[in-house]
């Protein structure tokens, strides 16, 4: 074994530089020196290689200072891109020239679903074992219970529908609050039930845009109804929904107006306010665990796998860690499709458990 890369990619997730730290530690205790590749894949095509370990005083490899410091931050030390270039062949090849140049033998990609079929893609083109890491804050990748960044960003919404309900409180109001999630409503789910929302609107129940406001108004005249006695109506959209917020709100409004009904409604657009900011206890110890064993598998010569938090299933190949097991990331980019339109049974347990602990209805 010679050296080990890692690079992060996709969109960014709070955890990533955790698992940096937790890749160059677990290499450096191996002796194995690690590589840090800028920019995503468009980094490693074009040999955009910085060290991230070196030789201290006693001869042993550690990690940079850098590594050890920023491993709690947000966002990613080595930058990220959602490379278009790999999709091509010959730039997946130039990149599988680039790892033999720099005599790599293990490259661990940290990134989402785009990332991971980048890594499979890779490995096509190489002998040297690709692992992934999940790191996505959407939630959505197939045969891991959470992707690093999913706490983080759950942390971050929660916070601001609290602030957001205290004003709403105040004021009698009722908000449409959007959080990320293009194709996934994970977010959106999971945040309603840690804030006791009054609904949620999320892209896996399709509907038209009439139904969209339809339910927002039933929901927001049935939550105000006098006998109920609130003063605040909290409704959770994810942004895959593909009806604008400010749209619902001037809609919603204008309805109600028309029935009589002066009830003050606001928006919400939290946008990347969510994917930014440290990471959370969880989500650093979720990245040291995956990028222990994700060292581990590479250092055995094991590729074309992603590490997952055990779904608590008798699936995936066991690993040093009981938490987490290997599972070839082929079989991974299918169930992520069934994740996405809702047909897993890990989809359909979410909102079935979502349902009973909230009583929060999936409008
Ligand atoms: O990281 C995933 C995600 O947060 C989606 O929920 C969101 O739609 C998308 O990234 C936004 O990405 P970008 O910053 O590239 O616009």
């Amino acid at each position: 074994m010679t050296a080990i890369a890692v690079l992060t990619s996709g969109g960014d997730a709070p955890g990533m530089n955790a698992a940096i730290r937790a890749i160059t530690k677990v290499a450096s205790s191996h002796g194995v020196p690690t590589w840090g590749v800028e920019q995503g894949f468009d980094g490693l095509i074009e040999g955009a290689f910085r060290p991230l370990s070196r030789s201290n005083k006693r001869g042993a490899e550690a990690p940079i200072h850098e590594v050890e410091i920023e491993g709690g931050k947000g966002g990613t030390i080595l930058g990220s891109s959602r490379s278009r270039r790999f999709l091509d062949r010959t730039a997946r090849a130039a990149a599988a020239k680039q790892l033999a140049d720099y005599s790599i033998s293990g490259v661990v990609v940290v990134g989402g679903n785009g990332s991971l079929a980048g890594a499979h893609g890779l490995q096509e083109e190489t002998d040297v074992p690709i692992v992934g890491i999940p790191a996505s804050i959407d939630n959505d990748i197939g045969f891991t219970r959470e992707a690093i960044g999913v706490d983080s960003a759950l942390n971050t919404i929660v916070e601001a529908c609290d602030n957001i309900s205290d004003t709403a409180r105040s004021h009698h109001r009722a908000f449409i609050v959007e959080v990320m999630g293009r194709e996934s409503g994970y977010l959106a789910m999971a945040s309603a039930v840690a804030t006791a929302a009054d609904a949620v609107l999320m892209p896996e129940k399709p509907h038209t845009r009439e139904d969209v406001l339809d339910s927002v108004v039933s929901c927001i005249r049935t939550s105000f109804d006098a006998a109920r006695e609130k003063t605040r109506v909290l409704i959770i959209k994810a942004e895959g929904v593909d009806v604008p917020t400010h749209e619902i709100v001037e809609e919603a409004t204008r309805r109600c107006e028309a029935d009589g009904l002066d009830y003050e409604i606001r928006g919400t657009v939290l946008g990347h306010v969510v994917r930014g900011g440290d990471a959370s206890f969880r989500d650093r110890l979720l990245a040291g665990r995956f990028g222990r064993v994700a060292v581990e598998a590479a250092l055995d010569g094991t590729g074309d796998v992603m590490t997952g938090w055990s779904i608590g299933v008798d699936v995936g190949q066991p690993t040093s860690d009981d938490w987490i097991r290997l599972f070839p990331i082929a079989d991974v980019l299918e169930e992520t499709e069934a994740l996405l339109d809702g047909t897993s049974p890990v989809s359909i347990d979410r909102v079935e458990r979502m349902e009973a602990i909230q009583g929060v209805l999936a409008l």
